[in-house]
């Protein structure tokens, strides 16, 4: 018999509900929704759950902070970390977050030796590295979200400047997820038609700094957190297509091997996303301008990691 999919969701907070919210409004499977605040886990899982009979979605959807109820996940959204405030890089809170991802992998993996996971948490890319070495999985099996995000912003600003479907542009992000990303311009289209034939340079590299600076608009206009819509609707869409196999080619942050030569190193690029996890790191042709800003990126998140590895988390 076909058993429903089986997807977690580490920390109940605003970004880690509304995962499981998406989620299940998708169908994707049954969803478990875990935090240290087993009420809140639990209060908003019921809640959820109690909408599936208006909206129509059967998934069963479960809360608590027992990790038991994650046994064999098939995917896993690790959301759990403290939020950015006012003022505050995603870099200033390493230190805090490295420990809490590395207790929720810990226990993720003992329930879930299978599962791939997806890593929502900030500093994202350094995130990465921690769920990786503390979860032992393979590379195809760690994921960072937030070329996703990054990419739908850059996505709407376009969408919204020449008034056209949002369905219609395509666009993506490389690089770490910080104020050196790399949106990339000259690969965007609208309707095929390349961006550079629509819009002003003045105004593309408008758009690229608002990309750019997207989370950080968020922060400041919330002021007690940062964006929590579109950073689930990013993380489910890619559990969407591990699940449901799609092999969808999206941006996000996958540990380099060699490609672009980077190695060893999480950073955003365009992967192949299946049941498998990462099935195919996409290959890119890059400028020379380009390459130099995804490397000063690379550069940047390579910095992370190594004040990381200093700290005792
Ligand atoms: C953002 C945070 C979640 O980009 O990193 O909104």
């Amino acid at each position: 018999m076909l058993k429903r999919p089986k997807i977690s969701v580490i920390g109940a907070g605003f970004v880690g509900s509304t995962c499981a919210h998406w989620a299940a409004a998708k169908e994707l499977g049954d969803v478990v929704l875990i935090d240290i605040n087993e009420g809140a886990a639990k209060g908003r899982s019921l809640d959820l759950f109690e909408a599936s009979p208006v909206e129509g979605f059967d998934s069963r959807i479960q809360g608590g902070s027992d990790y038991a109820l994650t046994k064999d996940s098939d995917v896993v959204i690790i959301t759990a970390g403290l939020p950015r405030k006012p003022g505050m890089s995603r870099d200033d809170l390493l230190a805090t977050n490295a420990k809490i991802v590395k207790e929720c992998t810990q226990n993720v993996v003992k329930y879930s030796p299978d599962s791939t996971l997806i890593i929502v948490s900030n500093p994202l890319d350094a995130m990465c590295h921690v769920a990786y070495e503390v979860s032992g999985f393979p590379r195809e099996r760690v994921l960072g979200m937030a070329g996703v995000l990054d990419g739908a912003r850059f996505r709407s600003f376009i969408a919204e400047a020449l008034d056209v479907s949002v369905e219609d542009v395509q666009a993506f992000v490389y690089g770490g997820h910080g104020d050196t990303m790399v949106p990339m311009p000259r690969y965007v289209t609208v309707g095929g038609v390349p961006l550079l034939q629509l819009l002003s340079k003045d105004k593309i590299d408008a758009i690229v700094q608002r990309t750019r600076q997207g989370g950080a608009e968020i922060v400041n206009l919330l002021k007690t957190g940062s964006a929590y819509y579109a950073p689930s609707a990013s993380a489910v869409q890619m559990a969407e297509a591990i699940v449901r196999d799609k092999k969808r080619v999206l941006p996000c942050a996958v540990l380099l091997q060699g490609e672009y030569g980077q190695n060893g190193l999480f950073c955003g690029v365009l992967a192949k996303l299946g049941a498998k996890g990462l099935e195919q790191v996409m290959k890119l042709e890059m400028n020379p301008e380009e390459m130099a800003m995804f490397e000063k990126s690379a550069a940047a998140v390579k910095e992370l990691v190594e004040a990381m590895k200093k700290i005792q988390y």
